[in-house]
């Protein structure tokens, strides 16, 4: 199954195994984590958990860890300072140490408090990225940009904390909501416009890309794939984001803009992106110019 290096300092590796949730806790011994402490705290939401904690529990159970667990509400609104002091007081209450690591199963909102808590709490200690949803997957499980919301802004407050490991099993997408898939996927195509060429045509070639159920297994295991190495390799050339980095950010000023004079209500992120790209592709740049108009009108 595909593993994708992120070569930062130190290292690490993304894994992407269809019905790998159920190995979770073995590929954590494999990544060196459990050595010291057993305890780990897993920080999910009750949506994503009524699915997959059980499984979740018993694989790191099997692998010798002691599990806790911290369920937060669903919901970009409770990406807050309460929802991370519940992780603070989690982590106090089970007593976590600096080698106890703590893992994110969810999506991006998930993974960005639960990696925050992690980078925070002992002055930081080691977050396993598990990532639930397509968004999560292609964009914010890698990378390591980790934090909450301010009252009065998205993701104010943060730090950049790398991941030990990304664990993707992308089977659990069975359960995504529809409008999730088909909202990350403005993301995917991202990829293909800034970086992939090959992953354009390819999705260019498939009949549907707006639900899990249009995608054959080896197409998504490719999109997937490709994605991630997409990331890791701007992430590896630019982890903190200097200037390679923002490219990622390709229809997302006016995407951000449409978010805000519809107050997050009426688009998801990614359909407000895709809204972006496509005026952002539109609008004229310098080298799309040619020659002046005075010019031509003045040439014989
Ligand atoms: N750190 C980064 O680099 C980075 C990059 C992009 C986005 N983000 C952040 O990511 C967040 C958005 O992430 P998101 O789109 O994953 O939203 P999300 O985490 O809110 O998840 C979307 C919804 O899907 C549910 N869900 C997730 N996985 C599921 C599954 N397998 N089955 C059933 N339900 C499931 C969640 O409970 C939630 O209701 C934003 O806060 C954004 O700022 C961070
Ligand atoms: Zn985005």
């Amino acid at each position: 199954m595909p593993t994708i290096t992120v070569a930062t300092q130190p290292s690490y590796e993304i894994a992407i195994t269809p019905g790998g949730l159920t190995q979770l806790g073995a590929a954590m011994v494999s990544a060196g984590l459990g050595t010291k402490s057993r305890r780990t705290l897993v920080i999910s939401n009750p949506q994503i958990w009524h699915f997959y904690g059980d499984r979740t529990l018993k694989s790191l159970t099997a692998a010798g860890f002691e599990p806790e667990y911290l369920l937060l509400p669903a919901g970009e609104r409770y990406k807050n300072a309460s929802s991370l002091q519940k992780i603070y007081d989690a982590a106090l209450h089970h007593q976590l140490e600096r080698s106890s690591a703590m893992i994110a199963l969810g999506g991006g909102v998930i993974g960005d408090m639960a990696g925050f808590g992690a980078a925070t709490w002992l002055r930081g200690l080691p977050i396993v990225q598990v990532p639930t949803s397509l968004l999560a997957m292609v964009d914010s499980a890698i990378g390591g940009k980790t934090g909450i919301n301010h009252p009065q802004g998205k993701n104010l407050i943060g730090a950049f904390h790398q991941p030990r490991l990304v664990w993707m099993d992308p089977e659990v997408l069975q359960t995504l909501p529809p409008r999730e898939f088909r909202t990350a996927m403005a993301e995917v195509i991202k990829y293909g416009v800034i970086w992939d060429v090959a992953l354009f045509g390819l999705l260019e070639s498939l009949p549907r890309l707006d639900g899990m159920r249009y995608l054959a297994p080896d197409a998504l295991l490719e999109i997937l794939t490709r994605c991630a190495q997409a990331k890791a390799q701007v992430v590896a050339q630019d982890e903190k984001e200097g200037g390679l980095r923002a490219i990622l950010n390709y229809g997302h000023t006016i995407g951000h803009g449409i978010e805000a004079v519809t107050h997050y209500r009426r688009y998801t992120h990614g359909e407000a992106v895709a809204l972006g790209m496509v005026a952002a592709g539109r609008s004229p740049k310098p080298w799309d110019f040619g020659p002046p108009r005075s010019a031509i009108a003045k040439t014989p």
